[in-house]
Formats: C-alpha cells, structure tokens, sequence
C-alpha cells in the first residue's frame, strides 16, 4: 500500500497503476475493527482500494471535541498494511490540502438534517457534506463506504451522492459490535473504565424498546428509554426517536408506522463527558 499526501500525489498515483475509480473508505482515523469491515468490504469488491484519514475540522461543531479527538496514525496505517494491497493507498491530506481556501459552500439537506444529530450538532452535516464532496473530487471513487452506525450521516451522503456524484455508489456496511454490544467507535477509547463497563447498557436498551412497539406507544418507548439511560450514573439522554429510513422523518404513534417500510431507533447519549450514538432496525414486522 502507498502513503500519498496531496492531490498531486494521487494524480501520479492513477497515471503510474492505470486503474482509477477506486473503492473509497474516508475516515478519521483512529482505526478500530468497525473500520477494518468497511475497508475489507471494500477490499472484496473492488480492484483497488483508497482509505483516507483526515480529521475534518469543519464538521466539528465542539472546538474542545475536536482538539480531544483521538490520532493515532502510526497505529491506523499499521492496521492498514495488513490489509490493504499493493496498489491501494491511503490518503493522509494535510488541512491545507484539502481546504486551501475556506470552504464557504453551504449544503441544505431540508428535513434530512432538521432532527437527531442535525439539531444537536448544528453545521455537522454541512462540514460532512464539504469534506465528502472535496474528498470525492479527489479520489473519483466508483463506491463509497459507509457504516450504518453514522445512521443520519449515511441517508445525508446519499443525497449528497444522488444530487450531486450520481457514479458514486454508497455502500452501507452493518455496525460491528463490542462483545458486550457497545457499538464501535473512536470515540469508545475516550470512556471512562466506569462508564465503559455499563456502555452495553445501550444496545440493550435499543433492543429491549425495539421489541416493545408490538405493545406500546411512541412516547413511552421514548419515557422507558429515557428512564435505562439516565439510571445509569453519569449517563445523559440526548435524544432517542425512531424514524423512518428514507425521510427520517421521526415517527410519534405506531399507528403512523407502515408494515413495508423500515424504522430505526437512533439514540444519542452522553457518557460523562463523551457523546456516544447508536441505532437499531425496528418496525412493526
Ligand atoms: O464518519 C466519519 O468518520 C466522518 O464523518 C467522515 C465520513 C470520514 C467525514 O469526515
């Protein structure tokens, strides 16, 4: 695998090996097994395989979260070289690089981003789409890979792709769990030994309110999960709503719920200081 840093590198990178298009994974580093399943996805499917990590500073709407946010770049190219291959590379943009000007562009994904993360985290989205569309436009990937615990980000990219990089496909890829179900993240290095032990109190929780909407309503789904949550010392509630996959559109009694299309319930918490998301499959099949 090659290390490229700039635009030119990458240019040299498609004139030297002929094949261009690759299978794209952007990350921010910070690799983690969740990671390693999209890039081997990625792997199985395409020729060759670009990975970027890039901590993009424009979706970060906390400077303190940004600052904290953790490097790790030997470590993440370590992991990649078992797994990447000879003509794959990964891109490792200076700021500079990939914003030589301030990007001033702004992206209205409508209702897309008037809930959960786009409510909480305002402008998140729009330094997600700067950095995807700035990221596509270098690397000129055939398919992106996305996980699905990014559940907003991903049905945003979609639109970012169906608008604007009709030939890029968007992938998804299943959330890769903890042995105790904590859903895996960079941000999981950061918890506390206290609040790691109860992290898998989460996913229990999802499954445990996935399972009640057979019986109970909307709110007080939401009341049980709220109760789990902020039992646990330490452990906020930010949001939990259960939407539906295309529109996100938050869905408030089951009789608004249609057998033939699919829901999620998406959480977001904060443990001590570290902001934690996760979501499950639910619906009324
Ligand atoms: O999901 C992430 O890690 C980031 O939001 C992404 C897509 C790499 C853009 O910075």
């Amino acid at each position: 695998m090659k290390v490229l840093t700039t635009v030119k590198e990458v240019r040299e990178h498609y004139r030297i090996s002929v094949l261009r298009n690759p299978g794209f994974v952007p990350t921010m580093g910070a690799l983690h097994e969740g990671h390693l399943s999209l890039v081997a996805k990625a792997t199985d499917s395409c020729r060759m395989v670009a990975v970027s990590i890039f901590v993009n500073p424009t979706q970060f709407n906390d400077p303190h979260d940004l600052l904290r946010y953790p490097r790790t770049l030997d470590a993440d190219l370590e992991m990649l070289s078992g797994v990447l291959r000879e003509n794959d590379f990964v891109f490792v943009p200076s700021v500079e690089e990939i914003y030589p000007e301030p990007d001033m562009r702004r992206f209205d994904f409508g209702d897309l981003e008037r809930v959960m993360e786009g409510v909480h985290r305002p402008g998140h989205f729009n330094g997600v789409a700067q950095v995807v569309s700035r990221l596509f436009d270098i690397i000129r990937p055939s398919a992106a890979f996305f996980g699905q615990k990014d559940f907003q980000q991903l049905t945003i990219i979609r639109e970012l792709a169906r608008r604007e990089y009709p030939r890029v496909e968007i992938i998804a890829c299943p959330i890769v769990r903890e042995h105790d179900g904590l859903a895996m993240s960079s941000r999981n290095r950061r918890l506390l030994t206290q609040h790691r032990e109860k992290a898998g109190e989460i996913y229990r929780t999802l499954i445990a309110a996935s399972a009640m909407i057979s019986d109970y309503e909307i709110p007080e789904i939401r009341e049980f999960v709220a109760d789990r949550i902020n039992m646990i010392p330490d452990f906020r509630l930010e949001y939990f709503e259960i939407v539906e996959e295309s529109t996100l559109k938050p869905v408030n009694s089951v009789i608004e719920m249609s057998p033939e299309k699919k829901y999620y319930g998406c959480i977001a918490l904060w443990a001590g200081e570290i902001r934690l998301i996760d979501n499950i499959e639910t619906g009324l099949r």
